[in-house]
């Protein structure tokens, strides 16, 4: 239900820069320069397209350091989309993450969450906390189609509690749509159950609200008691559950920034200080008053259906296409992406080599389409430097709101097509470069063997010169 009024060029460069592009990138897609890019599926952060309105709105911002009305007017989007009173503006939503685990988490805490997210998980160590996943066994089996693959377990949420001990749990954690598993939602029924042993144990709540609204509009398609709701309806039904809520509005509201809202005062003093210690003024927060107008409207469009089911239909239309080629993805077809399974794809890649950031690289030498490798490069070593594999290897194709066409949607699959018949030529990584935080952003990695080599040798072959 939207029809584009402005565009932008794109460039889809010969297969040959793009070995060249993704060798001076280190085989990583995070460090490749958009002009060999030809469709970004990286992220939804910040990349879904602005709507008229929000735009528009631009234009009217309150440029103060202090008091700015275009905050107010924020504050009272916050109120009326997600029913809390106070707002404290962050310039994006790993910002909140630092600003809350300062504030509440101590050395030795547990933190128990559905699932983490790299940032989340980042911040909550940096302050001595531990995490503890709790989801249920068909969460991580992607060919279940169980819909709610999110919902955290409550039988092991409870003995958690009382394993650890309420007073060492500063927090639960829940994330809407959980990013890492393939951005599958949770159900209002699970986060009632969390809210009660929540209760019965005096912990706090806080909601990861990144991707509320798909996790809202897929409640409304697959949780029946809540058909017949609006979408305000359950996103405040959501955050009514939470004690503090969260998020990026670089996802949430097709904006930049982000806030944490709550409407317990004592919870907002503990974090007050930090806002001017780390992001800037209580009333803008790192965030351009620009972008806090954009923010306001977008949090208001984020209530109709129209907007938020764009991205999760083109999802469904990619997974289920490509799942009809046998190419191994997660269902049911969730939010952000669709996320293809590396193991199965290239199980002849021992996980130790990086299944989905060889396919990551191997899509976009392909393709010229840059996906984002979420596994074991996106996973952490343990204290003694051994490296963690990750639970799941995907490589995730996001889908921003209102970007792409369904025809851009179909040359993905028609790429990711030849590839999987040609997938025995993909071959692994290693790092060559490896940070000591957060290392997928910037690490950098090198075939094996000359893989890259031979796979566009063969893609010359069946394609002939086309690009
Ligand atoms: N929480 C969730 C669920 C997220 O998906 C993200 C970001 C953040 C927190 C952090 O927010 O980027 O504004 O600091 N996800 C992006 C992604 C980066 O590509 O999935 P941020």
């Amino acid at each position: 239900m939207h029809k584009v009024r402005v565009v932008q060029k794109l460039h889809l460069v010969p297969i040959e820069r793009r070995l060249d592009a993704i060798k001076e990138a280190g085989f990583n897609t995070f460090r490749l320069s958009t002009k060999d890019v030809f469709l970004d599926m990286l992220t939804d952060s910040g990349t879904n397209a602005m709507s008229d309105n929000q735009i528009s709105a631009m234009f009217q911002a309150d440029d103060a350091y202090a008091g700015s009305q275009s905050f107010m007017r924020l504050q009272k989007a916050v109120e009326d989309v997600l029913g809390k009173k106070y707002l404290l503006p962050v310039h994006q939503g790993r910002a909140a993450e630092n600003v809350i685990s300062r504030a509440f988490i101590k050395p030795g805490n547990v933190i128990p969450m559905n699932y983490h997210f790299t940032t989340a998980l980042a911040h909550i160590t940096e302050n001595g906390g531990k995490i503890k996943e709790l989801l249920y066994d068909h969460a991580l089996d992607f060919t279940s189609d169980h819909p709610f693959k999110g919902n955290i377990n409550i039988e092991k949420l409870e003995e958690c509690i009382r394993r650890h001990g309420a007073e060492n749990i500063p927090f639960i954690r829940m994330e809407a749509s959980t990013n890492l598993i393939g951005g599958q939602p949770f159900s209002i029924s699970n986060l009632m159950d969390v809210r009660r042993i929540a209760d019965k144990y005096g912990i706090m709540l806080v909601l990861d609200a990144s991707l509320l609204g798909e996790n809202a509009y897929l409640v409304k398609q697959r949780e029946k008691e809540w058909r017949e709701n609006s979408m305000a309806d359950i996103i405040k039904m959501m955050t009514g559950l939470a004690d503090l809520v969260y998020f990026s509005a670089r996802k949430l509201s097709s904006s930049r920034g982000g806030g944490i809202c709550t409407n317990r005062k004592d919870l907002y003093m503990k974090m007050e200080a930090l806002i001017p210690l780390f992001e800037g003024f209580l009333t803008y927060g790192g965030i351009s008053v620009r972008e806090i107008e954009a923010m306001a409207v977008g949090l208001y469009e984020t209530l109709d259906e129209t907007m938020i089911s764009q991205s999760p239909q083109f999802i469904r239309f990619l997974v289920n296409e490509l799942g009809r080629l046998g190419i191994p993805v997660v269902t049911p077809p969730g939010v952000l992406g669709a996320h293809v399974d590396a193991m199965g794809f290239c199980s002849h890649i021992p996980q130790e080599h990086y299944p989905a950031g060889a396919l990551a690289a191997a899509f976009y030498l392909v393709s010229g389409v840059r996906g984002m490798e979420r596994g074991t490069i996106s996973s952490v070593r343990d204290e003694n430097g051994i490296e963690i594999l990750a639970d799941v290897e995907l490589l995730r194709l996001a889908v921003p709101r209102r970007v792409f066409t369904l025809s851009q949607i179909k040359y993905v699959v028609d790429r990711m097509a030849w590839l999987y018949e040609n997938r025995e030529l993909i071959g692994g990584l290693e790092f060559t470069y490896e940070p000591p935080v957060l290392r997928f952003f910037m690490g950098g990695l090198k075939p094996l063997t000359d893989w890259p080599e031979k796979l566009m040798v063969k893609f010359r072959k069946d394609f002939g010169d086309s690009l």
